[in-house]
């Protein structure tokens, strides 16, 4: 079935999008940990997967929309491709993660892990990357309507978005899991 698509988008601000995802994220690893510390395995799988999911989808509107506007704009060029790399490596664990169960030896450890790692690559971006676009003079509503409509597509395309929760949790793995591992690839 063709994904739906919506005529209009309502605007929002770029950077505001990006920075309500992360703070999305952060919650999702503070409830893994609340999860996974009260022993509910099966609750603290579902968040680890949502968090992939979250973080693949973020991660995709910030390489194709926001951090080309970002190398086009910024002088600082490394910034972009810094975060490009991290993204790369994040989706490494992402894919293991999203692949693996919580009764897998060192499935705690990774999320641990991918937490460290996107705590200290959304820091770089809010701290650096985010101030200098907002100084920039780009139309930031513009691009956030972009990144609005691409998450919708991306929701509906990988099935795998926080609010998805009409197919089987066995599609929803083996989709996200092979996204995922296309990505890291
Ligand atoms: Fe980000």
């Amino acid at each position: 079935m063709p994904a739906t698509r919506i005529a209009y988008v309502p605007s929002a601000d770029a950077i505001e999008l990006l920075v309500i995802d992360h703070d999305k994220i952060r919650k999702l690893f503070d409830d893994f940990n609340r999860s996974h510390a009260a022993g509910l395995k099966h609750e603290a799988e579902r968040i680890a997967r949502q968090v992939c999911a979250e973080l693949t989808i973020h991660a995709t509107l910030e390489q194709e929309i926001f951090y080309p506007e970002a190398r086009a704009e910024l002088d600082d060029t490394d910034l972009v491709k810094q975060a490009k790399v991290e993204h790369a490596m994040e989706q490494q664990l992402i894919g293991q993660i999203a692949a693996g169960f919580i009764d897998d030896d060192k499935y705690a450890a990774k999320v641990r892990v991918l937490r460290e790692n996107i705590e200290r690559h959304m820091r770089e971006e809010e701290d650096r990357m985010f101030p200098n676009m907002q100084q920039s003079g780009l139309e930031m509503q513009e691009i956030g309507a972009r990144i609005l409509a691409r998450k919708l597509d991306l929701i509906a395309e990988l099935g795998a978005g926080a609010d998805n929760r009409r197919m089987g949790k066995r599609r929803r793995r083996s989709e996200f899991g092979n996204y995922a591992s296309r990505r890291a690839a």
